[in-house]
């Protein structure tokens, strides 16, 4: 007995004990939900159908300070597709954010003026939906896509131009002087140029299997899709990608834990160059967001499936791979395989096709 109580024999038994309580301890299952739970679940945080009328778009993305209007809208549609928005003249927006094919280039790093690539080795992340985004570029510099609109122009490895040439050179384009006449009742200008691009980046929103879903249409996604939602829902995902855009609501870090395991695994695969990397995978570029801490505008999931590589500077390629990386340094609970297919399921069921708005 007396040997039995020795503190060797305590102190191994409370260790034992402390390594086997997560096998002891019953597993929280994820909750199932019915169908109507999981929507409503959905709903009552904010994830909410795209608009599929006019009116109700409006509602949603409309701008004070921009009112959309039809000829605005139709406006910005030509100059979204111009090229003489770049200094020689090959490159428009709609050369890197391709409309049919995700709103992005499929391109691991941009390439803008004269094949220059993005300095920081940047992806394009997708234009559909970005309007219902609270701020833009990876590290949310602009705070609307007006703003945001005049970034590509003048940047020397997008469009290269300076505000008075786009000027000049439009100018010379009767059809344009009078368009912007007839809309702002003045010259052509910068500004205008960067709201009528916006007000036409208002209308591109997206709808798909999730919203019909979400609309109550149970037959719309599967079974598996559900599963992947619930995972999505009450793991902590939606805690970031969150909204009608499914991201873009809010500024957070990027990797949020960092494990041991990383730093001693560098020893072995010095290819993983963790020490020089801040991130669970090489960092290409060297762009660290926001204040340079690490921090990026959380990426819409809308069309995801559509806008590999991933992440800010493109450097996975697998949608399953991503899911895995999110689910371990975002939620600190890494994802069975059975779960990243459930939830890599369910982000399919955000591909949607652009709503066409009746514009009146
Ligand atoms: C050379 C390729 C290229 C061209 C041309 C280009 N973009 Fe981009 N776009 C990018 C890249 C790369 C980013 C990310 C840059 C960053 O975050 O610093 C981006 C970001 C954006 C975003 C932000 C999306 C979000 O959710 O944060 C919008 C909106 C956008 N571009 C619209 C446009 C418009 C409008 C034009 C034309 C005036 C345009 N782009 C021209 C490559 C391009
Ligand atoms: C703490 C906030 C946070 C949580 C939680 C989170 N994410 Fe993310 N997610 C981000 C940020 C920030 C990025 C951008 C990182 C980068 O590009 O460097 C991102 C990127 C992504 C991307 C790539 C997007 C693209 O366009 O390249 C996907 C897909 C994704 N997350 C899915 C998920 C899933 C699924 C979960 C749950 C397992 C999750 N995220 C949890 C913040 C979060």
């Amino acid at each position: 007995m007396k040997k039995l109580l020795h503190p060797v024999t305590i102190t191994l038994f409370v260790v034992t004990l402390i390594f086997l309580l997560p096998f002891l301890l019953p597993h929280k299952e994820v909750k199932i939900f019915s169908d109507n739970e999981l929507r409503e679940r959905a709903l009552s945080t904010n994830m909410k159908p795209t608009p599929t009328t006019y009116t109700k778009l409006l509602a949603v993305v409309d701008n004070p300070d921009n009112r959309m209007t039809p000829k605005k809208i139709a406006l910005g549609k030509e100059l979204y597709n111009e090229k003489l928005l770049s200094k020689d003249k090959t490159i428009a927006c709609a050369t890197c954010h391709l409309l049919d094919q995700g709103g992005d280039d499929n391109l691991p790093t941009a390439i803008g003026y004269y094949g220059r690539e993005n300095p920081s080795a940047l992806n394009s992340p997708t234009v559909l939906n970005s309007a219902l985004a609270k701020a833009e570029f990876w590290d949310g510099r602009a705070k609307d896509v007006e703003e945001q609109a005049g970034g590509p122009i003048q940047a020397p490895f997008e469009m290269n131009m300076k505000p008075n040439e786009v000027v000049e050179r439009l100018n010379k384009i009767p059809e344009y002087v009078t368009k912007f006449k007839e809309i702002f009742g003045s010259a052509i200008s910068f500004e205008n140029v960067r709201n009528v691009i916006g007000a036409y980046e208002r209308t591109l929103l997206t709808h798909g299997a999730y919203d019909k879903f979400l609309e109550g249409d149970n037959s719309a996604i599967s079974a598996k899709a559900k599963r992947g939602m619930a995972l999505f829902l009450t793991k902590g995902c939606k805690g970031c990608h969150t909204g009608m855009s499914v991201g873009g609501q809010s500024i957070q870090k990027f990797p949020l834990r960092r494990y041991l395991a990383d730093y001693i695994g560098m020893i072995f695969e010095p290819d993983l160059r963790i020490k020089e990397s801040p991130f669970p995978f090489i960092n290409e570029g060297g762009f660290l967001g926001q204040d340079n801490r690490l921090k990026f505008r959380v990426p819409i999931l809308r069309n995801i499936s559509k806008t590999a590589p991933y992440f800010h500077n493109g450097a996975v390629k697998e949608l399953k791979e991503v899911v895995r990386i999110m689910s371990k340094y975002q939620l600190g609970n890494e994802f069975t395989p059975k779960q990243i297919d459930e939830v890599v399921e369910f982000l399919k069921t955000l591909d949607g096709e652009l709503v066409e708005y009746e514009i009146k």
